[in-house]
């Protein structure tokens, strides 16, 4: 997977870049005593339990697993490929990458994916400007009050009438034709494997990810008796509708500092907000708001404002909404729902209120604790003893999300007042007396009786301080020593020799195709309970006692052949030496 570019080169760059700062540019990162930590980007959870170590430049996750050097990081978080990564950290130390041999590049799917989405991209602006019923879509955009600016910003096309208008334009071969149908461009029919284009006389939205690159569209009909109104991208290699938001990638462009991010219904919502100068709004595509939605939005901002219809479904929505953000509400993060005069959407509102009149309702938004205690209160009788008890007992799954015990708390307090419950009875019915919530951190440390092995502990002390291999010697008696990892072990300290100032990230990067490279990891995920100045003192003497084991065996191994075969010259000298060492 290494591509063809140099392990010299890789090495190198691992010991230019520093973990914790590639990471802590995308997830914002707390020290927690030796290491750093954060909510888990890879999962969705309440408590940090994902730690960067910058001593090991290695990061992991107790709750889900998720591990690895700054390389693997970027290739998750940002989704990119191995040599992408590569990329985006040489940038970040400076350096240039070295030229890959072409021939020998391994090939990737997703670039060509993307490259035809750009081209289909391309092709629906073009026809935009140029199809001979190009008049209907034009005429169509100006309807709603769009300028050929903000078309032209979220690139905003046109997919003419007609079964295979791209299909002809970009199908040209067999591979470019398959492509279309992967992301879902062009459907192929059950029989005959003949294909068509999804999107046939729409207006053409382009879902762009994070970093610009055009994943999906949604198509909208141009007559509002045509169905169906919207019509999206399916789900593709390139695209996971719950992971992206429409229009994120254009708030990014157009606004330097995000301080608020409005997540409204639809395409034209987004775009008709951007058109009157509001340059924060994004949406979920057709889909509820997902966790790995709030994740996203909370890596953008952390000001977030629901907008939602006024009516039931709205309220419903809103209610969902709230319970995906709870876990993800902290310090200085909030959520607020913005609810609508009925039927009207940010498109027609936006239009007839202007920006000022909009805004204003922005800022009126309600509090998620609000909304939370609101619609708790309205499922029970406050005015009776037996609802004020429901009360509590209905906002107890609610209020078991909340991971930040200042916000709790203040919750609490609130729910306190509505109810005129003493907020210390009311902690305890809701079974939260112990102040704050326990978080229900994982404990690694090891049982007494099942203590770590001496092969375990050296490999554990030369992960935090790979410099510790110089210490040992006689590698080759060491091997000799009858316990489980010692190959492993000893390939360890022959390698740290040879490669004297490589840090515990480049060491599992090395690894991580070989079948050891779990047990590697697995090991750079224990915390040592020593502190720094112990290591190398346990380190060296878990390395004696490995080689006097050794020893043993060898002494073993010499007088059950003095038994059976006899010895030979070279075998007397070294029992000789074995004997006088014991
Ligand atoms: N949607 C969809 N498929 C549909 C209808 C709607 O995916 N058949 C999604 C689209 O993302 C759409 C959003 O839901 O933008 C909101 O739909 P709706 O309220 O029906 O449309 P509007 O956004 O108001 O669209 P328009 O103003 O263009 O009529
Ligand atoms: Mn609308």
């Amino acid at each position: 997977m290494a591509g063809r570019i140099p392990q010299e080169f890789i090495d190198d760059l691992l010991s230019r870049v520093d973990v914790v700062d590639i990471i802590d540019a995308r997830v914002p990162l707390r020290k927690a005593g030796r290491d750093f930590q954060a909510r888990c980007p890879f999962h969705e959870e309440k408590s940090p339990s994902f730690t960067v170590s910058q001593n090991k430049q290695f990061y992991h996750c107790f709750g889900c697993g998720a591990h690895g050097t700054a390389i693997s990081f970027l290739m998750e978080y940002e989704h990119l490929d191995f040599i992408e990564a590569l990329k985006e950290l040489a940038k970040h130390a400076g350096i240039e990458l070295p030229q890959q041999n072409q021939q020998s590049y391994t090939p990737n799917i997703s670039p060509d994916l993307s490259e035809i989405m750009q081209q289909a991209t391309h092709f629906y602006t073009q026809q935009l400007q140029q199809h001979p019923k190009k008049a209907d879509a034009v005429s169509y955009l100006k309807r709603r009050g769009l300028s050929g600016e903000i078309a032209s910003e979220f690139s905003i096309g046109f997919a003419p009438p007609g079964w295979d208008n791209l299909i002809q334009e970009l199908g040209t071969t067999k591979t470019r034709l398959e492509q279309l149908v992967t992301t879902g461009m062009a459907v192929e029919k059950e029989e005959q494997n003949k294909c068509y284009d999804r999107f046939r006389n729409r207006i053409m939205f382009p879902i762009r990810n994070r970093r610009g690159k055009v994943i999906g569209f949604g198509g909208r009909v141009l007559d509002d008796e045509d169905k169906p109104k919207y019509l999206n991208s399916p789900e593709s290699p390139l695209f996971h509708k719950g992971n992206e938001l429409y229009g994120l990638y254009e708030v990014r462009q157009a606004t330097r500092t995000i301080d608020k991010l409005l997540i409204v219904e639809g395409y034209m919502d987004v775009v008709a907000l951007a058109q009157h100068d509001i340059r924060y709004a994004v949406a979920a595509l057709g889909t509820a708001i997902t966790p790995e939605h709030i994740t996203l939005l909370f890596k953008t901002t952390s000001d977030l404002i629901f907008c939602l219809d006024g009516d039931r479904a709205g309220r419903a929505a809103a209610w969902k909404a709230l319970d995906i953000a709870l876990p993800a509400i902290n310090d200085g993060r909030q959520a607020r729902f913005m609810f609508l005069p009925d039927g009207e959407d940010p498109d027609t509102l936006i239009r007839k209120e202007g920006k000022e009149l909009f805004e204003k309702r922005i800022q009126q938004a309600d509090s998620l604790s609000n909304v939370l205690l609101d619609t708790l209160s309205k499922e029970v009788d406050l005015g009776s003893i037996d609802g004020k008890a429901q009360l509590a007992e209905i906002a107890k799954p609610k209020l078991a999300k909340i991971s930040n015990p200042i916000y709790l708390n203040l919750i609490i307090e609130e729910l306190a007042l509505r109810t005129r419950i003493d907020s210390n009875a009311l902690k305890q019915q809701l079974g939260l007396s112990g102040n704050t919530p326990k978080h229900n951190k994982q404990s690694f440390a090891r049982n007494r009786n099942n203590k770590p092995s001496l092969v375990r502990k050296s490999i554990t002390f030369l992960l935090n301080q790979p410099s510790l291999a110089q210490q040992a010697d006689e590698l080759s008696l060491l091997s000799q020593a009858q316990q489980p990892g010692i190959n492993l072990l000893v390939q360890l300290l022959e390698f740290l020799q040879q490669h004297p100032n490589i840090n515990c990230g480049t060491i599992l990067q090395h690894w991580q195709d070989k079948p050891e490279g779990q047990h590697l990891v697995k090991l750079a995920k224990v915390q040592l309970e020593t502190p720094d100045e112990g290591w190398e003192k346990e380190f060296i003497d878990a390395i004696s006692q490995l080689k006097k084991q050794a020893k043993d065996q060898q002494l073993h191994n010499l007088l059950i052949k003095e038994k059976s075969t006899g010895l030979d010259a070279d075998d007397k000298r070294l029992l000789m030496k074995l004997l006088k060492r014991n």
